[in-house]
């Protein structure tokens, strides 16, 4: 039977890149976003295309009942998740200080609450089964601290850590974790961020890359895939150079200008 896998934040991007490349391999969908025409679009041509089954739930998951609400529909449904993707998320650029406190309360329920309640709830049915996944968006943010988007850069370090973490303890369970890590990449998520001024925002990867390599690497098992050669000389830099210089870096970077 073929693989059910289930994709947050499919309505755009990485998660609608991911989508398609799932799709090519025939696995089954669930596509989760808030905005219904754009996942009833990808689904309607994903159908069309692969002749797979895909269902739509439309869920913000700044809600915090939205991870338990997609649960229970599934289950009532008799859909058992065997890939899950955790990849919504969105950032936002600014001093921490000034900053609306609702939009950086969202950003933590999103980016790390629901990712670890998506990941309780489906858990335990991968377990039973002896077999699944866990593919968890991340980003070179997680690296380090960041200055100008100081949330968003500690939400993504709780994603790493808590990735790798799991693929520590769910070794040989037959359960692949694994942790996609972009850099800045051509999609939605720098003008919801309110980045298009910063540096950081010149050098874009593009998005089908950046998916492709995602969707390799957790076919291979590979906890961790950065993409991009320069984002994987980023990565290691930081490990050698002093942590003051690095956030003075990336406040450089990221500053409106
Ligand atoms: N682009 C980059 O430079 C970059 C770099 C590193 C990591 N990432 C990570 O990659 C992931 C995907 O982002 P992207 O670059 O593909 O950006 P994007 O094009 O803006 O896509 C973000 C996705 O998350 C969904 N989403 C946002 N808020 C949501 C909410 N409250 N409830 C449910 N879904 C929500 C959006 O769907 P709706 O708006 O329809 O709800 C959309 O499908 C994120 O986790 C991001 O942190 C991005």
């Amino acid at each position: 039977m073929a693989e059910t896998v289930l994709i947050t934040g499919a309505s755009s991007g990485i998660g609608l890149e991911l989508a398609k490349l799932f799709a090519a391999d025939k696995s089954n969908l669930v596509l989760t976003a808030r905005n219904v025409e754009k996942l009833e679009q990808l689904a309607d041509a994903l159908r069309r295309e692969h002749g797979i089954q895909v269902r739509v739930l439309v869920r913000d998951l700044a809600d915090p009942t939205a991870p338990a609400a997609i649960f229970d529909q599934l289950q009532s449904e008799g859909v058992e998740v065997d890939v899950l993707v955790n990849n919504a998320g969105f950032g936002a650029v600014g001093l921490f200080a000034e900053l609306p406190l609702d939009r950086q309360m969202e950003m933590v329920q999103v980016n790390v609450a629901a990712v670890t309640h998506l990941t309780k709830l489906f858990l335990p049915g991968m377990l039973a089964r002896g077999r699944g996944g866990i593919l968890n968006v991340a980003s070179t943010a997680a690296f380090q601290p960041g200055p100008y988007q100081a949330v968003y850069f500690a939400t993504k370090a709780f994603d790493l850590f808590l990735t790798e973490a799991l693929a520590d303890e769910l070794a040989g369970t037959g359960i692949v974790v694994s942790c996609l890590a972009p850099g800045a990449t051509a999609t939605g998520f720098m003008a919801a961020a309110g980045a298009e001024k910063a540096l950081l925002s010149r050098r874009l990867m593009d998005v089908k890359t950046v998916a492709k390599a995602g969707y390799r690497g957790f076919r291979a098992g590979k906890l961790l895939v950065i993409p991009g050669l320069h984002n994987r000389l980023g990565v290691f830099a930081v490990r050698l150079l002093p942590r003051g210089l690095v956030r003075k870096f990336v406040r450089w970077v990221q500053q409106p200008r």
